[in-house]
This record gives C-alpha cells, sequence and structure tokens, in this order.
C-alpha cells in the first residue's frame, strides 16, 4: 500500500506522523512510504533520514495525500481537506464532535476516518489517545504553575508554598489518565490536591493507589462548585468518548473563582469542560476571562513534540501496518475495538458520540463491512 505523512500545517504542531524507524518497518514489509518534504524536521528527523529508511520525499502536501492511506497527527485543518478523496484512509486524531465544519468537509470528501482517540484495545482502553493525554496531563500542571505567576495573569501562587506558607489548591476534574497525570506532577511540586470524578471506580482506584495524599470527590454539582471556586489552579479533563466535552464548570463558577486563578482546559479538543474556554495556540496559549487565566491549547503534547512523536507512533505504528497489510476492510472487521475508531465511512457518521454530539444520524461500523 502506498501511505502518505504530511507535514503538519495547525498552528505550532510539530509532531510527525511516522519516524524514520517506522518508515523502514513499513517499507520492509513491502510498502511504499511517501514523507512530504521537512515533515519531520523539527523533531530531528531530516528529509535525508526518511530516504535512508526507504521513503521517498514528497514535494508538496498534494503529492503526500495522493497516498491510499494518509498517517498523521492533528485532524486535517482548511487546506487539507480539499486535498482528500473518495475511499482514502485518513488515520489521525479527528475531534470531529465539537466541529460540524470539519466532518461535513470529511464527509463530503468520503474519506474513511479513523480516529486515534476512539479506538479502543480488549480491555476497553484507548491506546492511541493515552500516551498523548499522559503527556498532555504532565505538562497542564507545569503550565498551570506557570500561568499562576504574576506576569502571565495569576495570583502569584507557588504550587508548593514555602516552609510557613501553605501549598496551592490544585482541583482536577476527570480523573482519567489526563487527571491523574497533572496530579501526579502537582504532588510532586507539593501542591494540595483534589480529583473529582463520576466513575466510582476510578476514584476507589485513585484513593488505594494514591492514599490521603490525593483527596477523591465525587463530582456532583454542589461538590463541584465548593471546589472549583476554592482553587488556585483547575486543571479540566472529564471525557465521554467521541462525545462532546461536558461542560461541568460554567461561567457563574468562573466569575466566583478567586481572581488570579487558573483553568487550564485540557479538554478543548473537544470542545472544552469550562463555558468560557476557547481553543488557543503555543504562542498565544492564555486568556483572561473573569479575572481568571484560561490555558487552552487544543495541542499541548506538541509543546514537547519530540517525545510526543516518540510516544504517538509507538502505539499507532501496529494499527498503521495492520492497515496497510489487510485493507481498511479487514483490518476493522477482525477488530471491532478497531472499529470503534471509524468516525466517518464515506458520507456517513460511524460514530455514537460523533452523531449525538452533532445531532446527526449515524450507522454503526457493522452495518457497512
Ligand atoms: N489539549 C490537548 O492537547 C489534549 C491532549 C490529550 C488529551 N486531551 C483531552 O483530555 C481529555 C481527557 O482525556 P483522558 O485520556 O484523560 O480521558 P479518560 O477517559 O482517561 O478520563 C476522563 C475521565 O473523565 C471522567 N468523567 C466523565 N464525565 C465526567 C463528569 N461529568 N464529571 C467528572 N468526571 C467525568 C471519566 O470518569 C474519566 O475518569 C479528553 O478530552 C482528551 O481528548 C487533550
Amino acid at each position: 500500500m502506498i501511505i502518505g505523512v504530511p507535514k503538519e500545517i495547525k498552528p505550532q504542531e510539530y509532531r510527525v506522523g511516522l519516524t524514520p524507524a517506522n518508515v523502514a518497518e513499513l517499507v520492509g514489509l513491502g510498502h511504499s512510504v511517501l514523507v512530504e518534504h521537512d515533515a519531520g524536521v523539527h523533531v530531528g528527523f531530516s528529509d535525508e533520514a526518511y530516504v535512508a529508511s526507504g521513503a521517498r520525499i514528497a514535494v508538496d502536501p498534494a503529492e503526500a495525500y495522493s497516498a491510499e492511506l494518509v498517517v498523521k497527527v492533528k485532524e486535517p485543518q482548511a487546506p487539507e481537506i480539499p486535498l482528500l478523496r473518495d475511499g482514502q484512509i485518513l488515520f489521525s486524531y479527528l475531534h470531529l464532535a465539537p466541529e460540524p465544519a470539519l466532518t461535513q468537509g470529511l464527509l463530503e470528501r468520503g474519506v474513511v476516518g479513523i480516529a486515534y482517540e476512539t479506538v479502543e484495545d480488549r480491555n476497553g482502553h484507548r491506546p492511541l489517545l493515552i500516551p498523548m493525554s499522559e503527556l498532555a496531563g504532565r505538562i497542564a500542571t507545569q503550565a498551570g504553575a506557570t500561568a499562576l505567576q504574576m506576569e502571565y495573569g495569576g495570583r502569584g501562587v507557588l504550587l508548593g508554598g514555602v516552609p510557613g506558607v501553605p501549598p496551592a489548591n490544585v482541583v482536577v476534574v476527570g480523573g482519567g489518565i489526563v487527571g491523574l497525570q497533572a496530579a501526579r506532577v502537582a504532588m510532586g511540586m507539593g501542591a494540595e490536591i483534589t480529583i473529582l470524578d463520576i466513575s466510582h471506580d476510578r476514584l476507589r482506584y485513585l484513593d488505594e493507589v494514591y492514599g490521603p495524599r490525593l483527596k477523591t470527590v465525587y463530582s456532583g454539582a454542589g461538590a463541584l462548585r465548593e471546589y472549583i471556586v476554592g482553587a488556585d489552579l483547575v486543571v479540566a479533563a472529564a471525557l465521554r468518548s467521541g462525545y462532546r466535552s461536558p461542560v461541568l464548570i460554567d461561567a457563574g463558577m468562573v466569575r466566583d473563582m478567586k481572581p488570579g486563578s487558573v483553568i487550564v482546559d485540557v479538554a478543548i479538543d473537544q470542545g472544552g469542560c469550562v463555558e468560557t474556554s476557547r481553543p488557543t495556540t503555543h504562542h498565544a496559549p492564555t486568556f483572561i476571562e473573569h479575572e481568571v487565566v484560561h490555558y487552552c491549547v487544543a495541542n499541548m503534547p506538541s509543546a514537547c513534540a519530540r517525545t510526543a512523536t516518540m510516544a504517538l507512533t509507538n502505539a499507532t505504528l501496529p494499527y498503521v501496518r495492520l492497515l496497510a497489510d489487510l485493507g481498511y476492510q479487514h483490518a476493522l472487521s477482525a477488530d471491532s475495538g478497531f472499529a470503534m475508531g471509524l468516525n466517518v465511512y464515506r458520507g456517513h457518521i460511524t460514530n455514537e458520540g460523533v452523531a449525538e454530539s452533532l445531532g446527526q444520524g449515524w450507522k454503526r461500523p457493522e452495518e457497512i463491512f
């Protein structure tokens, strides 16, 4: 199969869909790989390294998108949509639930869109979202700690405090992969941490593993308000797979937070958990609303793009191999968890969460194959 790897064009997106080592493996299996000129340059992978691994260099995006299977990182941006075509496989993060225009574009182009973030393994975990959530969770606390500093509009609180001055209150909403990693870094920095979640199993797990160092609270409306308004730093990371993020923190709660406190809305890629959030970029990561600093970067792992590229491609490569070796029909039919990744198929939405969030109809993948 011919596999294309375009250069990412989302602002400050430096990750790349395949490394030279991945290319060597795919070429060794008899596939052809077309890597767009300079696709990996920001993370230390030169065109020469890709050529030495057996890739051909595509001179422009159109050539990279001429492939049968396109492997990338972030959802297609507006100029990329016209380059996609009917029946072509697009394997990437897609985050369609909050994006009606992007979804419509992919439906009109007729692509077979498989979203990293909704692929599941045999245990119901999301193996292609987890590595980036691990990065984003750790970055969230670092970014939040920085935003709490005076020059960024923060209230000038050090997460860990100092002897004689108590530490900051960090409140994490959604104690999944992002939430736990954010809490671990905050714990390491000496902050006081509370995690709110609606999964009793998850709260029980967090309590068993971390004990009294981590306060766990069931995320009912009353508790949520109480903890949010008392927080110095809020990390928002609730998710229902495929769906737009639940909006858990309304503008009223934000208004009642302490001036200079900080919200890091990691869930912004799925629309965000905070009513006052809107996507930002690494170049201008924060804005202030109701005197609260908001950090809402939708591609946080790109801040550490080399680590992120290695972590992402470690997870995606086995799936790329399946698609290239078997074709999408066989690869998806053989693995119902992989088929959960199918979000759009030749003009149809094929994920319940995406369809419901956008108020549209959908077809189950098994109705199609
Ligand atoms: N901004 C970025 O760059 C970036 C990077 C990686 C992940 N993310 C996003 O971060 C979010 C979290 O990802 P994750 O991998 O941690 O997901 P996860 O599924 O591991 O965790 C989500 C948690 O939210 C909890 N939850 C669901 N509804 C809730 C509610 N109403 N109140 C409280 N908790 C609730 C779930 O029980 C679960 O524990 C996702 O939206 C993901 O796309 C963003």
